[in-house]
């Protein structure tokens, strides 16, 4: 079970005490010792002082309120600390006996995540990120003509694309649930997949909260269809691994794929690919090389040749600091800042938002088109003269604008961005 550490724990990390009560933490003071110490703000208390204090963990300037999550988060300090702590480590003294140290240290990320996930270690194979993980199950799996994979319409093409074009190789059929906009609701998508499992299915997947508008998917229901129906399920998390409290034993899909980069706030080029133990005799290596993992299905899957210890040491760093901050916490404040953006956005005229108002069908993840304007312009007018960070949505599918705030943003960037596309409606970009 993933530890989580209570508000008043995290108070007393950072509290009045500074930096050096931060460090007082024996955790904390032995992995970041005084250079550490040195770069960490000094957070402080409850409410928007304990954001505050999160938001000092980060290195981006005060004024730049980046909503883009979905796409790439920042490293906190800790992170960022042990990235470079970890990289000098090396480049002081590549020798095989200075970095002996690191295999330990790549099977201690494992252990970290397996936790954070509620899996155990042998059921974790550590990848450089989504596209990977998605594609190292459609290209291990034994699928031949005859056999059919349902995959959700509005996958990233890692788990779109990526079937298909191995379909035309191997021969299988690839049976696509279309999306439909606003959200039809939770049963409507698990309807669909009932209905388009047939006895020649083989695997289901979809992606557990929609990167284009943020429609979150049921996946405890589907996975569970899936094993009553004696199929195999992919969950894609990259945009669910790192913003909710992603428990893969009640979930139970087979497959379970997430990037440190994005939600996870962790290094750049690391990720997650979770293999439940019962699926393992069904998937190939897709990479066969030196330097495996220490146990379980990394022994045989993740002979992945050099790897980086540094980034998965700040990888775990990432994972690590998420707990302190309470992965409840992080949902939370991530989904209420969401929906202060959605009611915001819905009260302007002309504006479309196509992620749904329903808080248990939305997550983090907001989407919607700016009336007449331009979202190319718009974007970068957000960006330039507010400095608020949102990504365009450009195509006729749902166009438009991308906002997916986390934790480390506030109220007030929600609200400028709000007052910003009003005002960009009134007078034009
Ligand atoms: C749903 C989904 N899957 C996979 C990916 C690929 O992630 P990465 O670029 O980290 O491999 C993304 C990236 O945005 C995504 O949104």
């Amino acid at each position: 079970m993933a530890a989580s550490v209570s508000r008043r724990d995290f108070a007393r990390l950072f509290a009045v005490g500074g930096s050096a009560a931060l460090f007082a933490d024996p955790v904390w003071a032995r992995e970041y010792g005084q250079q550490g110490a040195a770069s960490s703000s000094a957070p402080t208390g409850s409410g928007e002082a304990f954001w505050k204090s999160v938001r000092d963990q980060f290195v981006m300037p005060p004024d730049l309120g980046v909503l883009n999550a979905a796409n790439l988060c920042p490293a906190s300090r800790p992170v960022l600390e042990a990235l470079k702590r970890e990289s000098d480590f090396v480049d002081h003294d590549p020798s095989g006996q200075n970095r002996s140290r690191l295999t330990a240290e790549k099977e201690k990320l494992r252990t970290t995540l397996a936790a954070f996930l509620r899996v155990t270690p042998e059921e974790i194979v550590i990848t450089r990120n989504t596209s990977e993980a998605n594609n190292m199950v459609s290209s291990g799996l034994d699928l031949k003509a005859g056999d059919e994979v349902v995959v959700f319409h509005d996958n990233h093409p890692s788990n779109l694309t990526a079937w298909n074009e191995k379909a035309k190789r191997f021969g299988f059929k690839v049976v696509e649930i279309p999306q439909v906009n606003p959200h039809p609701g939770m049963e409507y998508y698990i309807d669909a997949y009932k209905k388009a499992i047939t006895a020649n299915t083989k695997i289901i997947t979809f992606t557990h909260l929609t990167s284009t508008v943020g429609d979150l998917f049921p996946a405890k229901e589907l996975c569970a269809l899936a094993r009553e129906r004696g199929v195999m399920s992919l969950v894609d998390g990259a945009q669910s691994f790192g913003l909710f409290d992603v428990n893969l034993s009640d979930i139970s899909p087979d497959f379970y794929s997430g990037s440190s980069h994005k939600w996870a706030c962790g290094a750049r080029e690391s990720g997650v690919l979770y293999i439940n133990a019962r699926a393992q005799k069904n998937i190939w290596p897709s990479i066969y090389s030196a330097y495996p993992g220490a146990v379980g299905i990394s022994k045989t899957f993740e002979s992945f040749g050099q790897r980086d210890e540094a980034n998965m040491i700040a990888f775990r760093e990432a994972l690590d600091f998420q707990t302190k901050v309470g992965r409840d916490k992080i949902e939370k404040r991530s989904r209420q800042l969401a929906n202060q953006l959605i009611a915001g956005l819905s009260k302007l005229p002309d504006v479309k938002v196509w992620t749904s108002p329903n808080p248990s069908l939305n997550a983090a993840v907001v989407s919607f088109l700016p009336g007449s304007l331009n979202s190319q312009k718009l974007g970068q007018a957000l960006y330039e003269k507010d400095k608020i960070g949102t990504a365009g949505r450009g195509g006729a599918d749902r166009g438009g604008l991308r906002a997916s705030p986390h934790f480390f943003n506030t109220p007030e960037e929600i609200d400028r961005l709000v007052s910003a596309v009003g005002r960009y409606l009134e007078s034009g970009v």
